[in-house]
């Protein structure tokens, strides 16, 4: 089976039970400052598990990308890469357990023919925070799954949260009987054996856990699941190797005529065609979706990917990190059956990569050069190896380990910090993922990142366009189309203008309708590909007085929340910074006091 059909049974199935298939977020989510990436289907979903009505009802299907840069140092394996999709089915306070496993299995052996003798499955064993789960463990034993084959077992591995904080509850686990040769006695799914291979997770999310670590029931019962694509696929079609599936093979082809050695001749080869073709691919993903290679944060990962992947290349073969190149189509024709590429993406792509190759290039040389006289790192010869030449630390880290030596992290770190500049680069925290911020702060900054953008196309014109926004607990950051610098002048017109508005205490509304009426009503929509049928609207202003009246609707946006319900509850709002991002794209960066 192709991974395009898998999709699109999954899909299908679950339209099928009267869910409505919504599309992928992009990569980076907009308003969550606490992670970097999508790490899970659920995450775009998470005001919607807290409560907040879905505008596409309360049965939902997609399949959504994902990055985990907590697995860059494990690729290399047949089975960890950075970018997957995941497959996902939900209930908004709709179906629960009763529902969801028997279509878990229904989809698994009639849909793809999996016999059910392969499945093995567990549940959550209970602890002092939520019992045992024993109703789906009857409800399995019920659709024919033996005792036997049902393990119950402790959080770890049988409660999923997305942090810290946030939704979370206890799940079951479906796992493929790989080899069906048992490792020992004590043999079980999620032991690591290697016998067995995780395909799929429900979970049902019935707990918010806030931030003094304490759970709270979700006014709702919900069910997240996932499935990962790239896994189903390779068991699906009895391969071993998640590098051998149709969603990374052809890359590897490509390298293999470009490096003219087999894949699998030697472990090292093989290896550093895994790394390579990983992490060009989610290389393509994050420049499409508006990632450019910087120092910080996002920017900072798609560097050490394109950098890893480069001195990987550089170091097959005595040749220039240029033959990335011919690898980079292939990448953009296994998803020709999904709608994430377009035309002309291809040379956008690779002008990126290019470019950044160009900047690593002289470093990468030197820099290799300089390595080999390096007889015993340590944490500051590797800091200046970043500093010099460019070298992400766990590259610097990989080429060590190859001589048998160990870099002191901490001892990076600490001469990282003191290189205040660059500090947000540091690998700390961040790069795990975290959970969505539903704070007061956060959803204050929200409202006025609509504010900012209303009073930038009334002071600059309305060829100022939406291009990103990213909110902290502290600060609103927004990116816009405009080819100049703004004065002094338009600054404080803009501030001001919101500053107005604040003071007017305006409402702030939401009403649910099809993406053409919201249109049509005049709401502003620039990240359009990202919506379903149904969209929410955000009002701010009293939309039954005519226009030009004052209080009149000062901006009207498709957007997801979460939002004051009145301006006055903002406070007052001052932009801190503007500068360029590039070209014609300028930012602002706006506190609140
Ligand atoms: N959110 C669950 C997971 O990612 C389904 O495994």
């Amino acid at each position: 089976m192709t991974s395009s059909e898998l999709r699109e049974k999954y899909l299908k199935f679950f339209e099928g039970k009267d869910h409505k298939i919504i599309p992928s977020a992009p990569l980076v989510p907009e308003n969550d400052p606490t992670t970097l990436f999508n790490s899970a289907g659920m995450q775009p979903l998470i005001p919607y598990l807290l409560g907040q009505p879905h505008p596409e009802g309360r049965r939902l299907v997609d399949c959504q990308k994902c990055i985990r840069t907590g697995d860059i140092d494990e690729v290399g394996d047949t089975f960890h890469h950075t970018f997957f999709e995941m497959l996902g089915n939900w209930s908004l306070g709709d179906y629960f357990k009763q529902e969801s496993i028997p279509w878990s299995l229904e989809f698994l052996t009639k849909e793809l023919n999996v016999p059910q003798d392969r499945l093995w499955i567990t549940v959550f064993a209970g602890d002092d925070q939520s019992p045992r789960d024993e109703e789906s463990a009857k409800i399995w034993q019920s659709l024919g799954v033996p005792k036997e084959r049902i393990f119950f077992l402790p959080a770890e591995d049988n409660w999923w949260a997305a942090g810290v904080s946030g939704p979370c509850g206890p799940d079951t686990e479906i796992f493929y009987d790989v080899t069906q040769k048992p490792c020992g006695e004590s043999c079980r799914p999620g032991d690591g054996c290697g016998r067995f291979f995780e395909i799929w997770n429900n979970v049902f999310m019935v707990f918010n856990r806030k931030e003094d670590g304490t759970l709270e029931e979700l006014p709702k019962k919900n069910v997240d699941t996932g499935m990962g694509l790239e896994r189903t696929v390779t068991v699906l079609n009895d391969l071993d190797d998640n590098y051998r599936s149709d969603l990374f093979w052809p890359i590897i082809e490509s390298l293999e005529k470009s490096f003219g050695k087999p894949y699998g001749e030697s472990e090292s080869t093989t290896q550093s065609y895994r790394i390579i073709a990983d992490h060009l691919k989610t290389a393509v993903f994050l420049i499409k979706d508006g990632v450019l290679p910087g120092n910080k944060l996002q920017g900072y990962i798609l560097r050490r990917l394109i950098r890893r992947a480069a001195v990987k290349v550089t170091a097959l073969k005595q040749g220039s990190p240029s033959l990335l190149w011919d690898s980079i189509k292939p990448v953009l024709e296994i998803y020709s059956g999904t709608d994430y590429f377009q035309m002309g993406d291809e040379e956008m792509v690779k002008k990126v990569i290019s470019e950044e190759l160009n900047r690593f290039q002289k470093s990468l040389d030197q820099g290799l050069k300089e390595i080999q006289k390096i007889e015993n790192i340590d944490g500051k010869i590797a800091f200046d190896l970043y500093q010099t030449y460019g070298f992400p630390l766990e590259i610097t880290e990989e080429l060590f380990a190859e001589k048998g030596q160990q870099i002191d992290k901490d001892q990076f770190r600490g001469e990282f910090e003191k290189h205040k500049d660059l500090s947000r680069t540091s690998s700390a925290g961040m790069f795990k993922g975290g959970l969505e911020n539903q704070g007061e702060q956060t959803t204050k900054l929200h409202t006025a990142t609509h504010l900012l953008h209303q009073a930038l196309r009334t002071t600059l014109g309305s060829h100022v366009q939406q291009k990103g926004s990213n909110i902290t607990a502290e600060r609103l950051r927004f990116d816009f189309s405009h080819p100049n610098k703004l004065t002094d002048e338009e600054i404080k017109q803009v501030e001001e203008l919101i500053n107005d508005q604040i003071k007017k205490a305006l409402p702030v509304t939401t009403q649910t309708m099809s993406k053409d009426e919201a249109l049509k009503s005049g709401a502003l929509a620039f990240f359009a590909e990202k919506y379903g049928d149904q969209v929410t609207v955000y009002t701010i202003g009293h939309p039954e007085r005519p226009k030009g009246v004052e209080g009149s609707i000062f901006s009207r946006e498709i957007c997801g929340g979460p939002h004051v319900d009145n301006t006055s509850k903002i406070g007052h709002i001052k932009i801190i910074k503007e500068e360029s991002t590039g070209s014609r794209i300028r930012r602002i960066y706006a506190s609140i006091s």
